[in-house]
């Protein structure tokens, strides 16, 4: 079986300016992949994209985004984009992720974790479809965490406005991107040339849960990471994916480092994978001021 060689292949990743996204931008590019990368502060983007221009070594020159994911109408607008101007997409690296201990609303009316690490990934790649499908093998690859094996869906209240946990809405939010990337699967049909997957990075060494300020909970994530590995190990095994041949892809859905493994009881919950993408759907609408702000029972 051969691999994908991403030589010229353009790869989308979101959360390319710090941590694992970097670190996946940058180990695409030095397998000469043409990164299109995705930030929400331009000079953050600026200092990612100088980094990983390095990593590309006289390879395809990357490009840079600048979109806050936590808004819907930015996410539209970062896809219509992309849609205008490339012909296909052979990669998508869903990696953008937030972990904030308070609860914070964006202008949308959106939960900033269910907006940036479910939503998101969940308006971007459905927009991109057309693109992924176009290519000759593409791969979608949405970043999860261990902590979706804790969490459940809280269908009467995704926003937890009645009761917030950072905890409880943090692996809300990773057990979504588990149940989409199989409802995605589902949808796509047995037919389709785009390989969809999960990736579990482990514990790695980021700045995820400090950047919310000075917090107990950030204070715990300043100790806790420094047991986990560099960002580059977890982007090693992402990069594997985005380059494995397709049908060792296609033998797993849920990924720790380069091993397929059993995600959550509740993550093959074929129904609650359908009710998820129906209310996501609404959920965006409404964000979109399509629809009434409110999600579905
Ligand atoms: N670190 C771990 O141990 C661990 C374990 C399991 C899963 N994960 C997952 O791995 C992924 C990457 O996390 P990380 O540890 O590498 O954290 P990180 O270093 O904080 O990277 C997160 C990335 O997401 C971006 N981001 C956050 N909010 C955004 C928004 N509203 N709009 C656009 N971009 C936004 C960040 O941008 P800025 O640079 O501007 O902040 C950053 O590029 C996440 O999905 C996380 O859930 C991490």
């Amino acid at each position: 079986m051969a691999s994908m060689s991403l030589e010229g292949r353009t790869c989308l990743v979101t959360g390319a300016t710090s941590g694992i996204g970097l670190a996946v931008a940058c180990a695409l590019a030095s397998r000469g992949a043409r990164v299109i990368g995705v930030g929400r502060d331009a000079l953050r983007s600026e200092k990612a994209r100088a980094e990983v221009a390095r990593a590309a070594a006289g390879g395809p020159v990357p490009e840079w985004e600048i979109t806050d994911l936590g808004l819907m109408r930015e996410v539209e607008g970062l896809a219509a984009r992309i849609l205008a101007r490339e012909g296909s997409l052979d990669v998508l690296v869903n990696c953008a992720g937030v972990f904030t201990a308070r609860r914070r609303l964006s202008p949308e009316g959106l939960e900033t974790q269910f907006a940036v690490n479910h939503l998101a990934p969940f308006l971007l790649t459905t927009s991109l479809l057309p693109l992924l499908e176009a290519a000759p093998e593409a791969r979608v690859i949405t970043v999860s965490s261990a902590s979706h094996f804790y969490g459940r869906i809280h269908w009467r209240d995704p926003s937890l406005s009645a009761f917030y946990l950072g905890l409880w809405a943090y692996e809300q939010s990773k057990l979504a991107n588990v149940l989409f990337s199989y409802e995605l699967v589902r949808r796509l049909g047995p037919g389709t040339k785009v390989r969809v997957a999960v990736a579990d990075p482990g514990l790695a060494n980021t700045a995820m849960g400090k950047k919310q300020g000075l917090s107990p909970s950030s204070l715990f994530w300043s100790l806790r990471r420094r047991a986990g590995s560099p960002p580059s190990v977890p982007a090693e095994a992402i990069a594997f994916l985005a380059e494995a041949p397709r049908n060792l892809v296609g033998t797993g859905l849920y990924w720790k480092g380069k091993a397929a493994m059993a995600s959550s009881r509740l993550s093959y919950r074929e129904a609650d994978a359908a009710r998820l993408w129906a209310m996501s759907e609404a959920m965006v609408e409404a964000a979109l001021g399509r629809l009434p702000k409110k999600p579905p029972s």
